[in-house]
């Protein structure tokens, strides 16, 4: 039997389990056309939830992800992927040139392969990045007028990244505006980004969006059909395990899909799944993710370090308190609080939105910080 855990992209159909309720929430707003901004941590299944709302409604979707967009020319290349994936299911770029709508360039059509479907190029069309962003809303407002359409624009805080984040922003908010029966969707990752666009009063798009937020699916959703799929591959676990080992990854979705999916590889039907099985399941995880946390040790001074370190020992309590200080080894508030402030620069660690305390954005590599000065590190499991 294949390993049925999947993670690192987005989930839908079979793959995607429970949160009906959230799912019908959502397409209420898309019937009726009102915009929404879902917030919720890395990887806690943001992307999987809208995508799989909008395929159960069975529309056509515009999805365009401004991930760490760095320049107007990738922003740009981004826009026309979206545009591309959504016509190879509703052709529509054809009709909407044909309109005479700012028709830049000449039409060139590829041909892959003989024989294969002509392959329009958009590059022509979308040349500055103001106005394509104009283009794009102007495209997605005719498409809607043939056929309802879902806008969804993913991890959008990428777009403040951009030297003239401000002016985009402004020139999508005014358009979008006009765009009433469109519903909009957006969503992002990082926080403190997403709320300062959308919540902050300076920005274009303060209050432009209803708010969501989305949390890890609960063990009592999750858990059962872990469990089922473990016991369907001939893997002897109990609930128990499974619930200590999903809180050790503060529920978080996608994680949690890849322990399960590692734990799935280094063990074989009739293992009984144990302290051992998850001990070389993390080694498997740390063994790929060790590239990226040497690069971020090296990026940081020691100081920086020295407070990383200790966040991951101290589970991210109370940083300023005299235990945190005890264990990082003398070390004075103000070094602590610069620190602080560069490692979620650098999203490292953030604040959750209901606790005082600091979280590693990658719980993995917080029990790697903690395996590196603990052993044996303390694992749930018999
Ligand atoms: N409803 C779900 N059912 C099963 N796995 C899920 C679900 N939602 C998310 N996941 C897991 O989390 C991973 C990340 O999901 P994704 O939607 O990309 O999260 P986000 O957009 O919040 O970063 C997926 O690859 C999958 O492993
Ligand atoms: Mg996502």
């Amino acid at each position: 039997m294949e390993n049925p855990f999947v993670y690192g992209r987005v989930v839908t159909g079979e793959e995607f389990f429970g949160r009906s309720k959230l799912i019908e929430r959502i397409q209420g707003y898309i019937r009726t056309g009102q915009n929404i901004v879902v917030f919720g941590e890395r990887r806690v299944g943001k992307t999987s939830l809208i995508v799989e709302a909008i395929r159960r409604l069975g529309l056509p979707c515009l999805k365009v992800d401004f991930y760490e967009v760095r320049t107007q020319r990738e922003m740009i290349t981004r826009a026309i992927r979206g545009i591309e994936r959504l016509e190879k299911e509703a052709p529509f770029f054809s009709r909407w040139l044909a309109r005479g709508k700012r028709v830049r360039g000449k039409i060139t059509q590829e041909y892959e392969q003989p024989g294969m479907v002509p392959k329009v190029s958009l590059e022509g069309y979308f040349k500055e990045p103001v106005s394509s962003i104009t283009d794009l809303l102007d495209y997605i407002h005719d498409f809607q007028s043939e056929k309802a359409l879902v806008a969804f624009f993913d991890e959008f805080q990428g777009l403040l990244g951009l030297e003239n984040a401000m002016d985009i922003l402004a020139t999508m908010r005014s358009e979008i505006q006009t765009h009433g029966q469109i519903p909009y969707i957006f969503a992002g990752s990082i926080r403190r980004k997403m709320h300062e666009i959308f919540m902050e009063p300076k920005h274009p798009f303060y209050k432009s969006a209803l708010p969501i937020e989305i949390g890890p699916i609960e063990f009592e959703e999750i858990g059962p059909i872990v469990l089922r799929l473990f016991e369907s591959g001939g893997r002897k676990v109990t609930l128990e395990y499974l619930q200590s080992l999903y809180h050790m990854l503060y529920g978080n979705t996608g994680d949690f899909q890849q322990l399960c999916s590692t734990l799935w590889e280094v063990s074989k039907p009739g293992q009984t799944l144990s302290r051992d099985t998850l001990r070389e399941a993390l080694d498997t995880v740390w063994e790929t993710e060790m590239p990226v946390y040497a690069a971020i040790r090296k990026a940081l001074t020691s100081q920086q370090n020295r407070v990383l370190q200790t966040l991951a020992l101290t589970d991210g309590k109370e940083p300023f308190g005299g235990h945190f200080r005890k264990v990082a080894g003398d070390i004075s508030p103000g070094t602590v609080q610069k620190a602080l402030a560069r490692l979620e620069e650098m999203d490292l660690v953030f604040q959750p939105y209901d606790s005082k305390d600091y979280r590693f954005y990658a719980p993995f590599f917080k029990l790697w910080l903690i395996g590196q000065v603990t052993y044996p590190l303390e694992l749930p499991g018999q």
